[in-house]
């Protein structure tokens, strides 16, 4: 019996210690030590042994019994840690790889631009109004003092929902909402930056532009509070050197109405094809605030005056950045837009 422990004791050890899973460990303990076990057997048959060698059998029993369920233990520990290690080696995190690039978006060119044109007319004092983009004929048309009929309506080709409503074609409509809230009180000092639309497409024409219209009334305006402001305006987007000119022109709703020039971003005033030679360029339409919108919109023309311009924001970016084709604005390839953070 002696004998036969040994070799179970000498057996099992083998197995325990080349046992290669947790599942393998499991079913040995259930052959040596289980119920019906190979040691759990001897021990239960100590009855059938003669009674002086039942102790020592009996303790070698023990001993195997405790010593084989030590090496399962322990055995099981070393798996368990195998199986940790291996765990972690699959799931291990290189932190040293370089990380992978966020995109950041950046702002578009023409909003870039819209906001330096607001700071400059917001450090002259003017605030900043807003109009809806679907407008009502009146505003677009006729308290500009362009009633139905009137061929000037025909510069401005416009896209329709109903015979009344339509897309503004300039942000001048902002010029009558400001006017309407604010007569008869004064002054007015307003810039109003916006989408326009128009029935154009080519090189230089977009359907949906951009435009910022100002608005000064007040007692004792003229001309030359227009022309200064511009000026100032033209300086501070282009650089100190800059001068502006008016050129007489005429839109329905500002008497006299001048287009407004500067020199020439390009060649300084020196003529080059930019400016066609002639060391100008067309930045804005301008003039003194007819008569009839003041009166329309609730002001005494014979007590108040009033400027008023409007500068096309496309215009303005592709001087102030060199970009040669409008469209450039909104095909959206980010090999331009990126240019501009
Ligand atoms: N609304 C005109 C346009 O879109 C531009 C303009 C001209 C605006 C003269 C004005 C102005 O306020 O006084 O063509």
């Amino acid at each position: 019996m002696e004998q036969k422990l040994n070799e179970i004791s000498l057996q099992a050890g083998r197995e325990i210690i080349t046992a290669a899973t947790q599942e393998e460990l499991r079913q040995i303990q259930v052959r040596y030590l289980g119920k019906k076990g190979e040691i759990t057997t001897i021990l239960r048959g100590m009855g059938q042994l003669a009674p002086e060698q039942r102790p020592l059998v009996g303790s070698l029993a023990n001993r195997v019994r405790d010593e084989l369920s030590e090496m399962i233990d322990s055995r099981t520990e070393e798996l368990k840690e195998v199986l940790r290690r291996q765990r972690m080696a699959e799931q291990r995190v290189d932190v040293t790889l370089p990380g992978r690039p966020v995109n950041i978006g950046y702002r578009h060119p023409l909003s870039i631009i819209m906001e330096q044109i607001a700071e400059i007319f917001l450090g002259l004092g003017f605030t900043i109004a807003e109009g809806p983009e679907i407008e009502s004929d009146y505003y677009n048309f006729e308290a500009l003092n362009l009633p139905q009929d009137h061929p000037a309506r025909e510069m401005q080709d416009s896209f329709y929902i109903r015979p009344d409503i339509l897309l503004r074609t300039h942000t001048s409509p902002v010029q009558v909402r400001t006017m309407e809230k604010t007569a008869p009180q004064a002054p007015v000092r307003i810039i109003a930056p916006g989408k326009v639309y128009r029935r154009d497409d080519d090189a230089t024409h977009s359907p949906m532009f951009h435009q910022v219209e100002g608005l000064v009334i007040d007692r004792n305006i003229s001309l030359s509070d227009l022309k200064g402001t511009l000026l100032l305006f033209a300086q501070q987007m282009f650089g100190a050197k800059q001068q502006v000119r008016l050129r007489p022109s005429f839109f329905p709703f500002t008497e006299p109405s001048a287009e407004v020039d500067m020199s020439c971003v390009m060649c300084g005033g020196g003529g080059c094809r930019v400016c066609k030679d002639s060391g100008w360029i067309e930045i804005l339409g301008s003039g003194m605030v007819h008569p009839n919108v003041l009166a329309m919109s609730g002001y005494d023309p014979e007590e108040f005056t009033g400027y008023a311009f409007g500068m096309g924001v496309e215009r303005i970016a592709m001087l102030k950045y060199g970009i040669d084709d409008l469209r450039q604005f909104f095909t959206n390839d980010f090999r331009m837009l990126r240019q501009f953070r």
